[in-house]
């Protein structure tokens, strides 16, 4: 099993790495958004979600201070809307599921909307404690944790 994870808030100087995390095969089929997005907009966006009080965008860090996955809470006035991605390469080792429980941790009410055939985030949204309350038309389904 991995060692613990740490969150630190993200910079500008993560643009390449989050963006290569993003525009990953499997990031973008399980995205609300599977556009492939161009490196400007990535850009633009960042500055954007960095300026923004009621978005939080984090890095997760593994014991030796390496970048293994980001999270994002983005308030909405009731729910902090979750979203998670683990690096490619670090995938299938439990960090998902630390990640989103560092998250839970900071973040609550949280909310997340997951696709619902991403079944190892609908496990760690489980595992960490959220309940499904409703799913969509196009198979999206909701999850809450208050
Ligand atoms: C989804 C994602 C975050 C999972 O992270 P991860 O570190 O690989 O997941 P974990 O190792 O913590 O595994 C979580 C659970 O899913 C299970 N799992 C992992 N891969 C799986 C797979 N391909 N199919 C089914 N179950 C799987 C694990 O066994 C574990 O279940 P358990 O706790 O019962 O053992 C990661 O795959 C990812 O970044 N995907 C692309 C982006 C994404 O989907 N983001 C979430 C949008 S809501």
């Amino acid at each position: 099993m991995s060692g613990p994870i740490e969150l630190r808030t993200a910079t500008l100087n993560d643009a390449k790495t989050l963006y290569d995390w993003r525009n990953d095969p499997l990031t973008r089929k399980n995205s609300l958004n599977q556009q492939e997005i161009p490196f400007a907009s990535h850009q633009s966006w960042l500055s954007d979600v960095l300026l923004d009080k009621d978005r939080h965008l984090l890095i997760a860090l593994d014991s030796s201070g390496v970048a293994v996955g980001t999270g994002r809470a983005d308030f909405d006035g009731k729910f902090y809307e979750l979203s998670w991605s683990i690096a490619p390469n670090k995938r299938g080792q439990g960090l998902g599921q630390k990640l989103v429980r560092a998250l839970t941790d900071q973040f609550q009410p949280a909310q997340a909307s997951i696709r619902q055939d991403n079944i190892s985030s609908i496990k760690i949204a489980e595992a960490v404690g959220f309940t499904r309350v409703a799913v969509t038309d196009d198979g999206v389904m909701l999850f809450q944790l208050d």
